[in-house]
């Protein structure tokens, strides 16, 4: 028989060379977000309940490259601990149209990138029909990591990462900005409305129009839903024109 090898996971150690790591690179602040009493466990040399994370200074980022070097490892909230791989955002640094839905899915979880599932794909082939590849446009969500059985972003979730997506944001400078789906818009204009009352209007995000519209999921459900869809899409592609004659 051959040697059985045991792997154990010790806590405490993990938490000595985290350490270690960090104030050799000379980090000062290190966050203990999930713990409140991680402080005092610190102090007794007791296992703290979750790997702490450096997201310092992410807001002082200034580019798309820096901030993902910042957060990729993030473990803000519980998700972190589940995901495969973290979802930051894919396309153009200086996209004029930034798309935001709400949270990785599957594929998107084992891709590490936005919208490659299903519903992904659909929404492709509708920027292909718009004359744009995804390299053209910045793609993101709400969240960073799946949510498990791909539930609805919590409200803690949604908190705790949108603060990333919004300094995205600041660093593209998009010219219109596109929510795809209810959940997404709901969480950044801080609303109740339904996707039909955010529909055919526009909305600002910081000082930048945002036009709400289908999920691509939606679509795949509904296959109704893709004509008005694709009137959107005119609305924002004329927006987009009107705001560049300007
Ligand atoms: N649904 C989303 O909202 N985002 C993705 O990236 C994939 C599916």
């Amino acid at each position: 028989m051959g040697s059985e090898k045991i792997m154990t996971f010790d806590k405490n150690r993990f938490f000595r060379n985290y350490l270690k790591r960090k104030l050799e690179a000379g980090e000062k602040t290190i966050y203990l977000p999930f713990d409140n009493r991680a402080e005092k466990k610190i102090a007794e040399n007791r296992p703290v309940a979750v790997e702490p994370l450096a997201i310092e200074d992410f807001a002082k980022t200034e580019t798309l490259e820096q901030l993902y070097d910042t957060i990729k490892d993030c473990r803000m909230c519980p998700l972190g601990a589940t995901r495969h791989r973290f979802v930051f955002g894919v396309g153009n640094p200086h996209a004029e149209i930034m798309f935001i839905g709400e949270a990785p899915g599957h594929e998107e979880d084992m891709k590490g990138e936005p919208f490659v599932g299903r519903a992904g794909q659909l929404f492709t082939r509708a920027l292909a029909a718009m004359g744009l590849r995804r390299e053209d446009v910045y793609i993101a969500n709400i969240l960073k990591c799946r949510p498990p059985e791909n539930r609805d972003p919590l409200p803690e979730e949604a908190e705790t990462c949108e603060v990333y997506l919004l300094h995205q944001i600041a660093l593209i400078k998009p010219k219109i900005i596109c929510s795809l789906g209810r959940i997404a818009a709901q969480r950044l204009l801080r609303t109740n409305m339904t996707l039909g009352q955010m529909r055919e209007r526009w909305f600002s995000l910081q000082g930048t129009p945002l036009i709400v519209t289908y999920h691509p999921a939606a679509l795949l459900r509904t296959p109704d839903y893709k004509r008005p869809f694709w009137e959107d899409m005119q609305k924002l592609l004329s927006r987009l024109k009107e705001l560049k004659s300007k």
